[in-house]
Parts: C-alpha cells; structure tokens; sequence
C-alpha cells in the first residue's frame, strides 16, 4: 500500500524505476544535470532519482518522483466522473462504489503528530536546490503550498516555486490565477496576513493533486482521496493550515501581501529563464522535519522533464470533463514543447458548419487551459499526439485568411514571456478542419488517399512471405 513518500519509493524500486545515486553530488547544478539526462533519455518513462549523498547536507534529496507514465497510470483510480457518466448513459449506477467514492472524498483532520518532528527555525538544514546555472539563487521547486480562504475557509493546494531570499525568507510564486495568489488577494483586502503551510514530500497522490488544475474552490485533498481510493489524512497544524500526516519536511509561516519582491530569472517550464517581476513574500516562522527525511526536488526545463508526464497524465486524466462540458472535443493534446500554455490541439467530428471554433473557443475560456496560446483544431482523422499527422492537417486544411483567427488583447500566461506586457498579449485559433460549402468553401473537398482494408491484408501477407 502506498500512503507516504517511502512506500512510494519503495514501490518504484521494485518496479525498476529507481535509480540510486550513492556518489557525493552537488546541489548546485549537479542534482538537475544527472535528472535531466534520466528526463531526456526515456521522454514519458523515465527513472526517478534518489541522492544519499549530498553535499554538506545529511537529507537524500529525491528528483523525477513522477517520470513515469506507467506508474501514473497503475496507481491514480479512475475518475469518478467517467463512472458517473457511464452510469448516466446507461441508468445502470454502481452505488456501492459510488458510495465508496464519495467516502474516500472526504479528507479525515487528525490531532498534530509534530511532536514526532524535529523543531528547527529556519530553512539551513534542507538541501535546496540551484537548478539552472542563471538562476537567481536556490529554489524550493516541489512544495505543496496550503492556504486557506480569509473570506470562506475554504483550503487551497498549488505547487508553487519558492525562491531562497535568505534562511527565513523566501519568494512565493503563485501566479496571479492561481488560488494562493486569489487567498492572498483576499487578506489584501482585508488588511490581513495569510498563515501559509509548505508541505514537502508526502504520498503521490496528494502531490499531484496540488498540481492538477481544478476549479478554485474544490480542495485538491478531495481530489487526491477520490484519486487514491481513501481519504487523505491531514493533520491539525496550530494557527496554520492542516497539512499531509505523512508530509517529510513541513514549514509555516505567513505572507503579507502588501509586500513585494523581484523573483527570478528562474529556469522554467518554457526552456528560457522566466523574466523577473514582483511576487509576495513568505517568511517562514517553523521548519519541523521527520526522522530521517528525505527531500523532494523537481527538475524544468526545456522538455523531457517529469513536468511533461505529469501535465499528460492529468488532461487524460481529467478528459472526461473536459470532453463533458464540450462534447464537440474528442481529443485534447498539449505538446510538451509548447509548455503545457503555448500550443493545444484538440479534434473534433464535425457536425455544423463553424464547431471547430466553438469547440476552441470552449477550451480557451476553460479553467487553466484558458492560457493556451495557441490553438489548432483538426478532425478526427488526424492523430493530434503524431506531429507528422498534425502537421500534414496544418499543410492541407488551412487557407489563411479564413482559417485563422487571432484574438488581440487579452488574458495570457505569466510564463510567456513574448507578449510585450507580462500576462497579457494575443493568441491564435487555427480552424485545420475540411471544410464544406457552409463554410465559405466553393469546391467539392478532395478525398484523402487511402486503400482498401481488404487490399492491405492480401498484401500484408504477401509481404510476410517475401524472403527479404
Ligand atoms: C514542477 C512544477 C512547478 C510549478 N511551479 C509553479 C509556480 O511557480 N507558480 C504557479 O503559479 N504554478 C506553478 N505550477 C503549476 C501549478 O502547480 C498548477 O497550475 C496548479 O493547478 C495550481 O493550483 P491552484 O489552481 O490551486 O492554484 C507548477 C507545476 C509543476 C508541476
């Protein structure tokens, strides 16, 4: 059973997705050059990597929890929302696992086990690391940051970069979208401070809840009990907000939002550094380590990261709903380069003349995938996760004039750095669909080229049998 950090390490060795790292390595740099060669070398199945001997430091330091497509796969349960669907269609409900689902939804609050930690006063003892050599210092990069609603109570979970100021302060870098930044908008408005939590390394279902888009207001410990099949266990942390009972390195504090810093450059998600700009500011008051911990890293960068798993394995993962709310959508696909906000395709069946627009002008008002710059619908001939087929749609579907749109003006995201202003700039919806005479198209469509499947089998079978 997976319930912590160590049972997932566990789980990978066994599976002989682990490599470990028993020389003495630097975390400046070193650490992401050995991750980005296991990132590089095996694209959506790479190999995580645990460091036991860091320099200077005695905590391991784990990187590329997530590399693996597979174990994503093996260990998330199905969404509900595909039973709940099914069971719609069909008016066949499962209630005893509907039932069950609903059970595991509810996160269980349990007494403060901090007592069991080691008490210390500012960030020395962990292993943070520098990733990029132009970074603007040493970064926490896989933090699940908890926040609650000044305004509702309601609790928010986002992985957000922490750049290192000094050992009791650091940056915190939720983008203005993002639900911390909304919390910490909220206690701007009510002349407050925000008691912050920073949990790292805990099981692997909560930590890629704290990365899964949700809408603002669903708890993400919701989504991670409903992902695991039981309820995640969070335990009372004082003033602050609750915290994974099987979280390895837990640090509080708070952020005024009247106060800003200039963050980065840092080595992003897009493959250049991000442009420095203000962010809030955390000011750590606690650091409680477990016995023994082990530090949890994350490598970006230009692709293959673990970034690139974990962002394919959640829009399939959540494709259900994104399918629900606009049945035009058949497929959905983020090119790794693109950085999960630059580039979508989406196919779609036609049905009446101008769906390919409606259907992309519901994913870029949709949630997060509302930063997609750029965005390409195609039909569902073509495979949108083959670039040969997506690019041959691109080459033969698109006159121009007609078929491309670009929308000026508007909301874009922070980690674009090509607009001329920070978040806001342009995007481009490219209708690659064949198109019919409603649509402006005066000619009859040319057939695509193709053989019969009766032809390819004789001729497979004789090619078999050819001595070549
Ligand atoms: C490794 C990694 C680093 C990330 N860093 C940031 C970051 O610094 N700022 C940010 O706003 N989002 C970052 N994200 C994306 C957020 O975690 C993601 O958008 C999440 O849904 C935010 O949760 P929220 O909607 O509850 O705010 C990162 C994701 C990953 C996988």
């Amino acid at each position: 059973m997976i319930d912590d950090l160590r049972s997932y390490i566990e789980y990978l060795s066994k599976k002989g997705r682990l490599v470990n790292v028993r020389a003495p390595v630097d975390l400046e740099l070193e650490v992401t050059a050995f991750t980005d060669i296991a990132g590089k070398s095996n694209r959506y199945e790479s190999k995580s990597l645990l460091f036991h001997n860091v320099k200077g430091y005695d905590i391991p330091i784990i990187t590329n929890l997530f590399g693996s497509t597979s174990t994503l796969n093996e260990l998330f349960k199905a969404p509900y929302i595909n039973e709940l669907l099914s069971g719609i269609k069909s008016q066949h409900f499962n209630l005893i696992e509907g039932a069950k689902t609903m059970l595991s939804a509810k996160p269980k609050i349990v007494k403060s086990n901090l007592g069991n930690y080691t008490r210390q006063e500012s960030l020395s003892a962990l292993p943070i690391l520098k990733v990029w050599p132009n970074d603007a210092g040493r970064f926490i990069t896989l933090p699940m940051v908890i926040t609650r609603s000044p305004n509702d109570g309601s609790l928010n979970v986002g992985i957000y970069r922490m750049q290192v100021y000094d050992e009791t302060t650091t940056g915190m870098h939720w983008q203005a979208q993002k639900g911390g930044a909304i919390h910490s908008q909220e206690a701007l408005e009510k002349k407050k401070t925000l008691d912050v939590s920073v949990a790292i390394g805990s099981d692997p279902y909560n930590i890629v809840s704290a990365v899964a888009p949700l809408p603002h207001g669903m708890n993400e410990f919701v989504f991670s009990g409903i992902a695991r099949g039981s309820s995640t266990i969070l335990m009372e942390n004082g003033k602050y907000p609750p915290v994974p009972a099987n979280s390895e390195i837990i640090i509080n504090g708070y952020v005024d939002p009247s106060e800003k810093r200039m963050e980065g450059p840092f080595g992003d998600h897009t493959g250049y550094y991000s442009i420095p700009e203000e962010c809030d500011v955390f000011h750590v008051e606690n650091v409680y380590l477990k016995k023994k911990p082990i530090y949890v890293a994350s490598v970006v960068g230009y692709p293959w990261h673990e970034d690139a798993v974990i962002g394919k394995f959640l829009l399939e993962y959540m494709k259900p709903l994104i399918t629900m709310v606009n049945e035009s959508i058949i497929d959905i696909f983020l090119p790794p380069e693109g950085a999960f906000t630059n580039l979508c395709f989406i196919s779609i069946k036609k049905r009446f003349p101008g769906e390919a627009k409606k259907a992309m002008f519901s994913v870029l008002g949709l949630g997060q995938l509302s930063f997609t710059k750029m965005i390409i619908a195609v039909d569902d001939d073509i495979d949108i996760r083959d670039q040969s087929s997506g690019m041959w749609a691109l080459s033969t579907r698109v006159d121009p004039e007609r078929d491309i749109q670009i929308i000026k003006n508007t909301a874009t995201d922070t980690l674009d750095h090509v607009s001329n202003v920070s978040a806001f700039g342009s995007k481009v919806m490219i209708d690659a669909t064949r198109k019919g005479k409603a649509e402006g198209y005066n000619r009859e469509w040319p057939q695509t080229i193709s053989m019969p499947d009766d032809i390819l089998k004789e001729v497979d079978k004789k090619w078999k049998s050819l001595n070549h």
